[in-house]
């Protein structure tokens, strides 16, 4: 059976169908107060997979109450499926007396489980933060399925060096092009410095690819920095967070259109990771 939390409907039914599971009927309240209720009423099965991503702090209480709900209901095996595991960037302490964030989420889900998958964790060793470790579903190739086939000589970028295996993922998958990446130094959570990759773009089209795009700062500026005369430019990405106004950053940095998965699901969620999860359980 397949519990589906509040932000994960789309893509847990995709995986019910995948599975050929039946779908629970989950329902979803708030206290005055503020505090929610998520609760599966009627749920019979020896095993039950949780699809929730970790959008917001809601949405992690929101799947920490429907483990704890379908054990209450009777379930023998729990699965744990977080296609977007949030707070995973915080994935050290980076300053004293703070906190590993990424951790401390894991060991809250890890109490509630017997098997956790996420989908392209922003650092594989986050895994390692699950009780038993996680698995990483790799979703990546999956990104070159929209892109239009009459790409001019295609530069597959990635904003950064750790984002080059993707960008090569994607290129691989989509046939033809060549690889390169920008130089990134972060500032902040919304500041970014970016500096020109090598390649030549100029009368190419780009094919820019990131794990997350969240306010879009990172993708815009480096855009920003393409060279003049560049040809159509696409971003590509596993999680499409798209955060505050990322869609118009990009729309106003000249980018053609925005492809993402269904780990989170926005406009752009063209591209479902339901197969490869499907192959993983
Ligand atoms: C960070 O290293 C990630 O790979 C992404 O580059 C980052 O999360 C994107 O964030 P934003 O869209 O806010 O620049």
């Amino acid at each position: 059976m397949i519990v589906s939390g509040s932000a994960s409907q789309t893509l847990a039914a995709a995986l019910a169908a995948e599975l050929e599971e039946p779908l629970a009927p989950v329902e979803y309240d708030r206290f005055p107060d503020g505090e929610l209720l998520a609760a599966v009423p009627g749920v019979a099965a020896d095993r039950a997979i949780v699809v929730a991503s970790t959008v917001s702090s809601d949405a992690h209480v929101e799947l920490l109450q429907l483990q704890d709900a379908v054990r209450e209901a009777g379930v023998d095996e729990v699965i744990t499926v977080i296609p977007y595991m949030g707070y995973a960037r915080q994935d050290e302490a980076f300053d004293p007396g703070h906190p590993v964030s990424a951790r401390a989420v894991a060991r809250a889900i890890s109490t509630g489980t017997d098997r956790v998958l996420t989908v392209t964790p922003h650092e594989r060793a986050v895994c390692e933060f699950f009780e038993p470790t996680a698995t990483a579903v790799d979703a990546a190739g999956r990104l070159a399925e929209p892109l239009p086939a009459d790409l001019t000589e295609p530069v597959f970028l990635s904003p950064d060096a750790g984002a080059i295996d993707l960008a090569q993922t994607v290129r691989d998958a989509y046939g033809r092009g060549e690889t390169d990446y920008f130089e990134k130094v972060r500032h902040s959570g919304s500041e970014v410095e970016i500096t020109p990759s090598d390649v030549t773009v100029a009368g190419r089209d780009v094919v820019v690819t990131d794990d997350i795009i969240a306010t879009g700062s990172t993708m815009s500026q480096s855009i920003d920095v393409l060279d003049e005369g560049v040809g159509r430019i696409f971003v590509t990405c596993v999680h499409p967070l798209l955060a505050n106004n990322a869609v118009t950053k990009l729309s106003r940095a000249g980018v053609e259109a925005i492809y993402g998965t269904d780990t989170i699901e926005r406009g752009s969620s063209v591209v479902s990771v339901a197969p490869a999860i499907a192959a993983e359980l």
